[in-house]
C-alpha cells in the first residue's frame, strides 16, 4: 500500500492567499450589489508595458515561422535573457555576476519554494516574523520544520526573528544559530527594508556562522532610498553566503506571464560541492525551461524603452502606495512601509484582531487586505494593504476607510 508524504498533513489550513479568496468569494455571493476593491494579494493590475508587447508579438511570430521556430529552451535559459540580466542587474551595479550564475525560471514563487531541496533536511532555518508563506509552508512539506504549536503559531525546529514596531520591523542575529536564513527585501508584508550596512552585517554573520542567505530581492524596483542595496551582491563577500531570488511579476507585471531567476554564485560551496552545479543539476532534470516568448518579452524589460515604460509604472504604484500611507494616517492609523516597496503596514485599530481587521473592512468598506497573522505570530494586530491597485480604486478604498 502507499504512503503519502506525512509532512503535507502538518501544515495548518489553507495557502493564506486562497483562503482570502474564497471569503471574498463568499462576501460576494452574499452581497452581489456591493463594489469589492481588493487590496490583498499583491497582484498588478497595469497591462504588459508596450515595449513588452511588441517583444512577444514578435516572438510569437518567429515561433510561426519554420525558420525562427524553437522548441525545448535551453533549461537554464536563454543566453540573451541571462547576458542582459548579468549586464543590467548587476555589472551596472558594480556587481560581478556571470551569465552561468544566473538560472532563469518560471517565477519567484516556485525558486522559493523548490530551493530548500538542494540543502540537508537536517538543516535549521530561520525565518522573519511575519513572512512570506511560502518559505516557511515549503519547509514543512520537506520535513524541516519539526512540530507544529497551534497555540503559539510556530514550528519546533524553525527559528524564528521577530521583526515587530518596537525592532523598525528589522530582524536581529538569532540565539540559536541557524543553517538557512531567509531574506525578504524590500520585505512582504511590512514593506520596510535594511540600510545598505546593516545588509552587510548579515553577510558577514552567514559568512562567519556558515548559513546561506536566501535573499528574496522581488520588491527590488520599488526602493526609493538610495542607501539601499538592489542586490544583496552589493555587499563584499555575499557570493559565499547568498543566493538571490529575483522576480518580474513585481517591476515588469508578469504575474500573469511567469518568469524569474535565481543566481547562485560559484564560490558559493559545502566543502569541495558546489551549490552552483547543483542547483543546474536540480534545474535541468525537473524543468524544462522558461518559454522562449516570455524569455523574449525578459529581455525587452531591459530596453531603453522598456525601462522608461516600467519606471512610469512603478512610480504609478508608489503614488498609490503614498495615497494609502497617507491617507490612512490622516484616518489616525499607525503606519509602516510603503517608501522602499508597494506594501502598506498597519496596526488595526482599538485592538482588534488581524482576521477581525479584515472582516470589519469587508463588511463595512468593503475593501480586502491581507490579515498580517497570515504572515506569522509577530503579523497578529496587523494587516497589508498593497499599492498594486489601479489609483481611482485605491482613493476609493481609502475614502471608505476614512468614512467608517
Ligand atoms: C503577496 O501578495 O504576498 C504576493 O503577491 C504573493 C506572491 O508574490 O506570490
Amino acid at each position: 500500500m502507499f504512503q503519502i508524504n506525512d509532512n503535507y498533513q502538518k501544515l495548518p489550513g489553507s495557502y493564506l492567499f486562497s483562503t482570502i479568496g474564497k471569503k471574498v468569494n463568499e462576501f460576494q455571493k452574499a452581497h452581489p450589489d456591493k463594489e469589492v476593491i481588493r487590496l490583498g494579494i499583491g497582484d498588478v493590475t497595469l497591462p504588459i508595458a508596450p515595449a513588452i508587447i511588441d517583444a512577444l508579438h514578435k516572438a510569437v511570430d518567429e515561433m510561426g515561422n519554420a525558420a525562427t521556430f524553437r522548441g525545448y529552451a535551453p533549461d537554464l535559459g536563454y543566453e540573451f535573457l541571462r547576458s542582459t540580466i548579468a549586464e543590467n542587474d548587476y555589472k551596472a551595479r558594480g556587481c560581478e555576476i556571470s551569465v552561468d550564475e544566473i538560472f532563469i525560471s518560471d517565477g519567484a514563487k516556485s525558486d522559493s519554494g523548490n530551493i530548500q531541496e538542494i540543502f540537508s533536511v537536517n538543516n535549521r532555518i530561520a525565518v522573519c516574523d511575519p513572512v512570506y508563506p511560502v518559505y516557511v509552508d515549503s519547509n514543512v512539506m520537506a520535513g524541516r520544520t519539526g512540530v507544529y504549536d497551534a497555540a503559539s503559531e510556530t514550528w519546533s525546529d524553525v527559528i524564528y526573528m521577530p521583526c515587530t514596531a518596537e525592532n523598525g520591523f528589522v530582524p536581529e542575529f538569532p540565539k540559536e544559530t541557524p543553517d538557512l536564513i531567509y531574506l525578504c527585501l524590500p520585505n512582504n508584508p511590512t514593506g520596510t527594508t535594511l540600510p545598505k550596512d546593516k545588509l552587510q552585517e548579515w553577510v558577514d554573520y552567514a559568512n562567519r556562522v556558515g548559513a546561506v542567505i536566501i535573499y528574496d530581492a522581488a520588491y527590488e524596483a520599488y526602493i526609493s532610498e538610495s542607501n539601499v542595496a538592489h542586490s544583496i551582491y552589493e555587499c563584499e563577500g555575499a557570493k559565499t553566503c547568498a543566493i538571490e531570488l529575483r522576480s518580474f511579476s513585481k517591476n515588469a507585471g508578469f504575474t500573469g506571464v511567469r518568469l524569474g531567476f535565481t543566481v547562485v554564485p560559484k564560490e558559493l560551496k559545502c566543502g569541495e560541492v558546489s551549490l552552483n552545479a547543483m542547483w543546474a543539476r536540480r534545474h535541468g532534470t525537473k524543468f524544462n525551461g522558461a518559454p522562449y516568448i516570455v524569455q523574449r518579452a525578459g529581455e525587452a524589460v531591459y530596453s531603453q524603452e522598456g525601462k522608461a515604460q516600467l519606471k512610469e509604472q512603478v512610480a504609478y504604484y508608489m503614488k498609490n502606495a503614498k495615497t494609502i500611507k497617507d491617507g490612512l494616517k490622516e484616518a489616525g492609523y499607525t503606519v509602516f512601509g510603503g517608501v522602499n516597496a508597494p506594501y502598506i503596514w498597519l496596526k488595526t485599530p482599538n485592538g482588534m484582531s488581524s482576521w477581525e481587521f479584515f472582516d470589519y473592512l469587508l463588511e463595512n468598506a468593503n475593501v480586502v487586505g491581507t490579515p498580517g497573522s497570515g504572515f506569522g505570530p509577530s503579523g497578529e494586530g496587523y494587516f497589508r494593504l498593497t499599492a498594486f491597485g489601479n489609483y481611482e480604486n485605491t482613493v476609493k478604498a481609502l475614502e471608505r476607510i476614512q468614512a467608517l
